[in-house]
């Protein structure tokens, strides 16, 4: 599958150079012609009196060229050449020189009349800030593993299921815990539609804002056999997983007795996902587990 960091590391390559690249070319015209003639700034440089210590700093352009070689220029390139070398600095360091950026650009804002030069840059910050952030979320969501070794009792205990559905495999991992500590058997349910990348994330959000079922592969299982099922779902738009909605509809009169156990990013107890279940189901659970989950770091809520 094509990895989302990977791509989120390369426009970041791109940001650190643009940004870093422009910066010193800039410092070093400031530091040719230090009066900023050259440049055309020279008439800029009333607004600097505004700045504190300007009649020491701002005299002229060599203050600001030194700031800007720092602040902007060495930083993100330093930044750059962390991310060439994949290491993970460079996307934390990346990420924080959009911010400075924006922090920069805020004090032309405070200094200049409103102008096109000023709100690009403000804009590109917020860009490079982004897509930093970005790299980092996709670059722990890549690392996630599940080694189903670790889980040597699922099976064991033949009148036990665990039932669930996972796009990114962190509710997967829930499954096989809730299953190594009762032995039982596991079943994924497995969507039709496409769930998983950046395309898949949408189309889910589609179906989970009309609370739609979601096409899945038929259930191949007998669930009449079991005397406990355990039902494990993300939470999609504050609701049930479409795909986990599709298989209690399917399960309807087939579950003697159940539990839940519910994924999300936020704290909190999805008590309406509960009733939803029990009504598909025409059963009332014997429990419901919440778990917080975020990049793989789970608490119970
Ligand atoms: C379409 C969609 C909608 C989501 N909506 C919510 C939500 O409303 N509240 C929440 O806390 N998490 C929400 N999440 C986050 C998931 O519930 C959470 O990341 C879960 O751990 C995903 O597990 P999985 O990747 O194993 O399927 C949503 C995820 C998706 C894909």
């Amino acid at each position: 599958m094509k990895s989302r960091y990977h791509t989120a590391r390369r426009w970041l390559i791109f940001w650190t150079l643009f940004i870093g690249i422009g910066a010193v070319a800039g410092a070093t015209g400031m530091f040719v012609d230090t009066t900023g003639k050259a440049m055309g700034m020279d008439a800029m440089l009333p607004y600097f009196q505004k700045l504190p210590f300007a009649d020491i700093l701002f005299r002229d352009f060599l203050f600001s060229g030194f700031a800007l070689l720092i602040v902007n220029g060495l930083t993100n390139l330093t930044a750059s050449v962390f991310l060439f070398l994949k290491k993970k600095q460079g996307v934390l360091l990346g990420g924080i020189f959009g911010v400075t950026l924006m922090l920069w650009i805020c004090i032309q804002f405070y200094m200049f009349p409103l102008n096109f030069m000023s709100t690009s840059y403000f804009f590109f910050g917020l860009f490079q800030a982004i897509t930093g952030y970005a790299a980092w979320v996709f670059e722990k969501q890549e690392n996630f593993k599940i080694d189903l070794d670790d889980y040597p009792h699922v099976g064991s205990n033949p009148k036990r299921l665990v039932v669930f559905f996972s796009r990114m495999g962190y509710v997967k991992k829930q499954a096989y815990i809730e299953a190594e500590r009762t032995g039982a058997e596991v079943y994924e349910v497995i969507s039709t539609e496409k769930t998983d990348g950046t395309g898949g994330f949408w189309w889910c959000g589609r179906y989970a804002m009309h609370r739609w079922t979601m096409p899945i592969e038929l259930v191949s299982i007998d669930l009449t056999k079991y005397d406990h099922v355990t039902i494990c779902s993300p939470i999609w738009a504050f609701s049930l997983s479409a795909p986990i909605r599709s298989f209690c509809k399917e399960a309807s009169g087939k579950i003697k007795e159940a539990d839940y156990v519910l994924l999300h990013f936020t704290k909190g107890k999805y008590e309406n996902v509960c009733r939803e279940m029990d009504e598909l189901l025409h059963i009332r659970h014997t429990a419901c587990k919440n778990v917080c989950c975020r990049m793989g770091k789970t608490n119970e809520s």
